[in-house]
Order: structure tokens, then C-alpha cells, then sequence
């Protein structure tokens, strides 16, 4: 099926465009603010999408075009700098030079982008975007990634389609495309946006271990939908506010003596409390306890006990509203709401917090029930409109 951004390519030059990539959003399922603490966290890879479409240029410039944007971003290959009329594209810029600082050499293009991921939802557009990026440039020009560096790159088979991504090539591609975002767009993330959108799996839930970096995928599937009910809200200051956050987490693990919060048991943690100041101990108590969340949450999914795990995730909002206060009131009303009705088996926060978009387990039967209550309830409450949204779990990016 063509997507927007190749009719877009098509409008814009002329031709089919030769190459195209796509990456999903993601949905953090639980484990908040786990993935910098070298934690433990569950996503999912959703049906909303970065596409992009492209073709090698020989002059050595590069040429991106948005649906979203009326104005085209065009720079050199040898100039990959800022422009702050344009800060989407700061995300593929610097992916370009990560590639660049990895050794990757790569000519100029044309590329077109069309998103389906709502922005300001919590669900890693950012994040997509980077990986369509580096996926569309190993297309134009192959490259094998490495953590440091590059190798060899992959031949094209007759079709001239190239090798799938080895699993180590997607990790070092996910470090690779965070780099960029710390590195360039200044946001301190970790690896949990990046690795779903590139691991996922349709039906699957994505289980990640931050500390050795291991990725298994555990099967989510039964009489149950996703559903994703957006605030509206976007706090401002949320990068900052979120590096915040990261540092506090840090700091406490530096007091306690170990290297991340992940080492860290929750009878300890209560123990060395006069160690930590006030707000170190909140934040540290929360990436605990959604350590543990997620270990008994597996459980509780292997065995297909989803009212056990519905419980989890009202349990970790709670969390992030009363310890790590990521939460704001947007967003612990469409939990409230969500947990009052019967169709309801689970509902949090999803993702940074400060605004964005909860997530909802939410009885097959009883679907078209809960969207309608919950959409009437919430714009009765705020007067914002809101579209409860079904989403489905599928594979990652390519
Ligand atoms: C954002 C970041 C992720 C992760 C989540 C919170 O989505 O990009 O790295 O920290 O917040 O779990």
C-alpha cells in the first residue's frame, strides 16, 4: 500500500521514490522511568507510524520534506547544524551525525515524512523518526553499524534488497539513534523508545533489560485491547524537567553507593533512607518499585492473569503521581475515570509523563462502552475533546 509520504515524494519529484522506511510508535506498557536506571521495562510497538521515503541525490545536498510542515528543510551533508525554524528536523540531523561520527559515509538525498504517531503523546515520535532516518540512509547507502563504529557493509541480494538488521546491529543502531537525542536535541533519554520501536513484535509485548541490555518477547495477546486516551495536555519544560528527574535518580543512586538504582532492593532502600534527601528517596522509591512491578508482572502475564497485571499498572500511576510527580492532573482524572469503569483492567501513565497519553488494558466485549464513557467524561470534566484510540501491537521498524 503507498503511504503519504511516497505521494508526497511523488508530488515533489516527480518519481516513485526508489526507497522508503518506517518505524513504529511505542507504548511503555510498565517500568517507568526504569530504562536510564539500568531497569527493568514492558512495551509495546504500536500501529502509529513515522514513513519515509527517499532517493540518493548527487550534489551532496539534503532535502526533507514533511505532510506535517509547509516549509521543506534543506542543508549539506557537510552542514548538519540547528535551525530553529525547523526543529523536527533536528532529530534526523542528528542522526546523520551520529552516522557521520560513526564513521558512515553517506551523499546527499531527497526524503519525504509523513507521521501517524500524534505528537505530544507520550508514544516516541522522536524516537521513530531517528530510527526511519537511519533505516532510510542505510537503504540509500548501506552501512553495518557497530557500538563503535562501523564494519563492512551488507551487499544487496539480486532484488537489491539488503540483509535484515542482526540483533546486536539493531542495539547498536538503537545506542546509536539515542546518542543522537541526548547528543543533539539535549533530551537525556534512555534506550526504552528506541528499542521498542525497533524490536517490537506484532502481539507481543517487548521485555527489556536495561542493565545487559537483553530483549525477550513475551506473547500479549487474549480478550483484551490497547487503548490509548491522550490528554491534550503538554506540559511545558518537559525536556528539562525530565533530565531533572534522571540526575535526581542518579544522585540517589551515587549516596546508596551503587551504580544505578537497579541494585538497589526495596527493604534497603527503606533501610538507607536518612542517606537520601526527601525528593532522592520519592524518586528512588518509584524506579524500585517499578523494578519489582515488572518482575511480578511477567509473571502475572505468562499466566495470562491480566486482572493481577490491570492491578500493576494502577498501581505504578499511582506511583509517578504521589512519589515521582510525572503525573499532572490530566492525566490522573483519565485514570481515575478508566479505573471506575467495569471495562477497565488497567490504566497508567505511559512514557515521560507532564501530559501525553495513558495507557489502557481494557475488556474486549465491553470496548466501544469504554471509549464512549470515557471520551464523554473527560471532555465533560475539562472540556477537551477526547478519541480513546485502539491500538495494535505490531513488528518493529524496518
Ligand atoms: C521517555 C524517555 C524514555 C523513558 C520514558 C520513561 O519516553 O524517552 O527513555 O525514560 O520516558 O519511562
Amino acid at each position: 500500500m503507498i503511504n503519504e509520504a511516497q505521494l508526497l515524494f511523488k508530488k515533489r519529484y516527480g518519481h516513485t521514490p526508489p526507497f522508503q522506511s518506517q518505524a513504529p510508535g511505542r507504548l511503555e506498557l510498565l517500568g517507568n522511568h526504569t530504562d536510564y536506571n539500568q531497569g527493568l521495562v514492558m512495551a509495546l510497538a504500536v500501529d502509529r507510524y513515522i514513513f519515509m521515503a527517499g532517493a540518493p541525490r548527487g550534489d551532496g545536498k539534503i532535502e526533507v520534506a514533511s505532510t506535517a510542515f509547509p516549509d521543506a528543510e534543506s542543508f549539506s551533508v557537510s552542514h548538519l547544524e540547528k535551525n530553529p525554524r525547523a526543529p523536527w528536523a533536528d532529530y534526523i540531523k542528528g542522526v546523520l551525525l551520529q552516522l557521520r561520527g560513526h564513521g558512515i559515509a553517506f551523499g546527499g538525498f531527497n526524503a519525504t515524512l509523513h507521521g501517524t504517531i500524534p505528537l505530544g503523546a507520550g508514544m516516541s515520535s522522536s524516537a521513530a523518526l531517528e530510527l526511519a532516518t537511519a533505516l532510510l540512509v542505510r537503504k540509500m547507502y548501506p552501512y553495518t553499524v557497530t557500538d563503535t563504529g562501523c564494519a563492512q557493509p551488507p551487499a544487496r541480494d539480486k532484488t537489491g534488497a539488503l540483509p535484515v538488521l542482526t540483533s546486536p546491529q539493531k542495539m547498536s543502531l538503537a545506542k546509536l539513534c539515542q546518542a543522537a537525542e541526548n547528543q543533539f536535541v539535549g533530551v537525556q533519554c534512555g534506550l526504552l523508545d528506541q528499542i521498542s520501536s525497533l524490536f517490537g513484535k506484532e502481539f507481543h509485548v517487548v521485555q527489556i533489560d536495561c542493565r545487559d541490555l537483553s530483549v525477550e518477547h513475551t506473547p500479549l495477546v487474549g480478550e483484551v485491547a490497547v487503548v490509548v486516551c491522550h490528554s491534550g495536555v503538554k506540559h511545558a519544560l518537559v525536556a528539562g524537567q525530565y533530565n531533572q528527574l534522571r540526575q535526581c535518580c542518579e544522585s540517589a543512586a551515587r549516596k546508596l553507593g551503587v551504580q544505578s538504582l537497579r541494585q538497589i532492593e526495596p527493604r534497603q532502600l527503606t533501610a538507607q533512607k536518612t542517606r537520601l534527601s526527601p525528593r532522592e528517596y520519592e524518586c528512588a522509591y518509584h524506579v524500585v518499585g517499578e523494578n519489582q512491578r515488572v518482575v511480578f508482572g511477567d509473571r502475572a502475564l505468562r499466566a495470562d492473569d491480566f486482572e493481577q497485571f490491570g492491578q500493576f499498572m494502577f498501581q505504578s500511576h499511582e506511583s509517578s503521581r504521589d512519589f515521582f510527580k510525572n503525573s499532572c492532573p490530566e492525566l490522573d482524572l483519565l485514570v481515575d475515570l478508566a479505573r471506575r469503569h467495569p471495562a477497565c483492567i488497567g490504566a497508567r501513565l505511559s512514557g515521560g509523563g507532564f501530559g501525553g497519553a495513558t495507557i489502557n488494558l481494557v475488556r474486549l466485549p465491553q470496548l466501544k462502552e469504554f471509549q464512549e464513557a470515557m471520551a464523554s467524561a473527560y471532555e465533560q470534566k475539562t472540556g477537551i475533546p477526547m478519541k480513546p484510540a485502539v491500538c495494535r501491537v505490531v513488528d518493529g521498524a524496518g
